[in-house]
This record gives C-alpha cells, sequence and structure tokens, in this order.
C-alpha cells in the first residue's frame, strides 16, 4: 500500500507535457529553503504561467506533502491554508475551500475524485477515498470512503 507517512517524490517526476507537475514543480522551487530572491522569482513566474495553462488555483503557500498527484490539474481550487498530506491524488474541479468557519485537513494518500467539494474544518484521515462530484462537509475516517451530495461513508470494494 502506498505509505500515508513517508513522501515518494518518485510520484512527483515530470515527464514530457505534464502541467500538473509542473505545477507543483514551482510551488515546490518557491517553498525549497535556503533559496535566493531570484530563484523565488523566477518560481513566482512559473507558477503564474502553470496556473493560466490549468486553470488551477493552488496558492505558492499552501502546506502539500511530497507525492501529490494531480493527473489534471484543470479546475482545481485550494484555499491558502488547507493542509495535504503526503502521496494524497487530486482529479481535476477539486475544491478544498471553507464555509466559512475553516478548512479541510487532509492526512496521508487520500484520493480525492474529479469534481470533489470538501467544505469547512473536516478531517479526512489516512488512505480515504472521495468520490466523484462528493460534496463532503464532514470528517472522513480513515481507510473510509465518502460518495455523494451530502457525501455519506460506503463499505469500499477494495
Ligand atoms: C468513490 C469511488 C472511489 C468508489 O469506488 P469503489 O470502492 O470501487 O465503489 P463501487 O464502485 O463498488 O461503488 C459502491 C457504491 O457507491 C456508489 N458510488 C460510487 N462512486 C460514487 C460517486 N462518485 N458518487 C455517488 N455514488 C457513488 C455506487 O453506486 C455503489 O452504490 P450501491 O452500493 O448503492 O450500488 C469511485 O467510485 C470514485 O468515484 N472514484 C473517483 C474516480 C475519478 O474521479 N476518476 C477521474 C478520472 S479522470
Amino acid at each position: 500500500m502506498v505509505s500515508a507517512d513517508t513522501p515518494d517524490w518518485s510520484r512527483e517526476q515530470r515527464s514530457g507535457w505534464d502541467p500538473g507537475r509542473a505545477l507543483l514543480a514551482s510551488i515546490r522551487a518557491y517553498q525549497r529553503t535556503p533559496t535566493s530572491r531570484a530563484r523565488r522569482s523566477l518560481a513566482v513566474i512559473r507558477h503564474r504561467f502553470w496556473s493560466a495553462v490549468s486553470g488551477a488555483d493552488i496558492p505558492l503557500t499552501t502546506q502539500i506533502g511530497g507525492g501529490l498527484l494531480l493527473p489534471h490539474p484543470n479546475g482545481i481550487v485550494i484555499h491558502p491554508d488547507a493542509v495535504i498530506g503526503p502521496n494524497c491524488l487530486i482529479f481535476q474541479q477539486v475544491t478544498l475551500g471553507t464555509n466559512g468557519k475553516g478548512v479541510p485537513r487532509i492526512d496521508g494518500h487520500v484520493d480525492i475524485g474529479a469534481g470533489a467539494k470538501l467544505l469547512g474544518p473536516i478531517h479526512v484521515a489516512a488512505h480515504a477515498k472521495i468520490g466523484a462530484n462528493a460534496v463532503v462537509t464532514c470528517d472522513v475516517p480513515a481507510g473510509a470512503t465518502a460518495v455523494g451530495i451530502p457525501a455519506r461513508i460506503i463499505l469500499s470494494s477494495d
């Protein structure tokens, strides 16, 4: 099983045309310390370019564990205060946002299906799965699968 604790950096290695990994690489470059002002400015320009290409809104300061996969980054929106653990997978059109009370905290190795919205100060525990188009406004236990609007926990076939 993929680790929920140890980042697998090979998941972020770019090959060819790869806007998701390119966008992520600009965030990694910005957050790398120590780094020079010039390198940080270059990272900002790269981030703006790949954000425009992908239509994703993932702030440069977002806390993201290593090994994140963004196979189709288009339309992903992440609140700057959201926290994402290692080795997660986020498909297109996902929102990690606020409901005015707080933002989601995502543990390691969580897969989030296309179009899912995770809203408010919720905790999604390790190895959980979020179904495509789910709207999640409650905590999701470790290893659980949440689907639907509002999301409910189902028994996964894995
Ligand atoms: C949530 C998910 C991980 C569940 O997969 P699974 O464990 O194999 O579950 P199953 O397909 O056996 O479905 C179990 C039940 O959940 C329902 N279900 C599955 N996915 C659902 C979804 N996204 N929304 C609502 N219900 C869903 C099924 O209809 C089934 O209901 P039933 O028991 O009443 O018949 C998967 O369906 C999913 O949505 N993955 C996201 C994939 C994705 O976004 N791909 C994008 C590729 S570009």
